[in-house]
């Protein structure tokens, strides 16, 4: 199936890194040129670039840049290393260019790599929406929680693709994008990058979810995950488990999309995976905008790990897994090594 995206969130040329500038969207959709590793490490700090497949593909442009700059290799993967600890696919992206930095100091190899995780992410994010979008009915309204799209990824998205590949099948979808509160993905981002492809979105606030599951205007919901344990349990922006939660008391399918390269493997489960606490000025202010009483204690946890046994099944590239999510997802590691 042909689907097409709109805009770039990532692109690279000769030493240039190109990004979409996030925090600006969507009043201004702005980009930004990068050329120094520091400058990399920093758009990914601050989330220019955010969401955990774009964040890989991001650090893995960050060793070409340090390639093409004469940057120190353990100084450059060090930086990018130190950025967000949460998304596995940051530290499975460096761990390819470090292979390939160890087998060719030629820079053209290096950059080629880079390339390479960011074309695998793009055929990734198409099989995601073909597996999931069988996952779908006709006439569902989906609801989703924070930026799992396009913007998140090289294309297409993982959450937002089974959207983009349902309706794309023709199915009649409606989608309930989430605030997402403090950053505000699924407001901001959500929303833009779906209505710029007509699809039918609607905001919603992010406490309203249980409200309208109660009604029943809810049918199901699809999200990303930054880090998947072995056991199938998901590490998501943090509200996700709330949402979770929520969708089990009333009987309603959950479904986790996310490429191979967010399943760490080597975690029994996710109470190992570690969270990311963000500066409290996400939380005390909007747009720069003081919301709370000055010098309050703030608690900014960035994500949330939602239990395996929440999920209906968890969508990769290799597949959706089952009621058993660890024996599917053993066995879809098997089939590929
Ligand atoms: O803090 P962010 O915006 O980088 O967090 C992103 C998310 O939690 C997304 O839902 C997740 O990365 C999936 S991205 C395809």
């Amino acid at each position: 199936m042909e689907l097409q995206s709109s805009f770039r969130t990532i692109s690279y040329k000769e030493g240039i890194l190109t990004l979409i500038d996030q925090r600006k969207l969507p009043t201004e959709e702005r980009y930004v040129e990068l050329s120094t590793v520091e400058s990399v490490a920093q758009s990914i700090e601050n989330m220019t670039v955010r969401g955990a497949p774009a964040i890989g593909i991001t650090a893995a442009f960050g060793i070409a840049v340090a390639a093409r700059t004469n940057t120190n290799f353990e100084e450059a993967h060090q930086r990018l290393a130190q950025t967000r600890p949460t998304a596995v696919n940051l530290f499975w992206a460096l761990e390819r260019m470090k292979t390939i930095w160890s087998q060719s100091a030629s820079v053209q190899d290096i950059e080629t790599e880079a390339q390479k995780i960011y074309d695998e992410d793009v055929q990734s994010c198409r099989r995601i929406g073909e597996f999931g979008a069988a996952l779908i009915p006709d006439g569902a309204t989906v609801l989703t929680h924070c930026n799992a799209g396009a913007l998140a990824t090289s294309e297409f998205g993982t959450a937002l693709s089974v959207i983009r590949f349902a309706h794309a099948q023709g199915k009649k979808i409606r989608v309930f994008a989430d605030e997402t509160r403090p950053v505000l993905q699924g407001a901001r981002l959500t929303a833009w990058e779906l209505m710029r492809d007509g699809l039918d979105v609607t905001v919603i606030p992010d406490n309203a979810v249980g409200h309208l599951l109660g009604q029943g205007r809810i049918d199901c919901a699809v999200v990303g995950a930054d880090r998947i344990a072995s056991n199938g349990d998901v590490a998501n922006k943090i509200g996700t488990r709330q949402v979770a939660g929520m969708l089990h008391l009333h009987e309603r399918p959950l479904f986790v999309a996310a490429p191979w390269s967010t399943i760490d493997m080597t975690l029994e489960h996710g109470g190992q995976i570690p969270i990311e606490e963000r500066k409290s000025e996400e939380v005390t202010h909007i747009q720069g905008v003081a919301i709370t009483p000055d010098n309050v204690a703030v608690l900014n946890p960035a994500f949330d790990v939602t239990p395996a046994k929440w999920i209906e099944s968890i969508v990769t590239d290799r597949g959706a897994t089952g009621s058993n999510h660890a024996r599917d997802l053993m066995q879809q590691q098997s089939e590929h090594s």
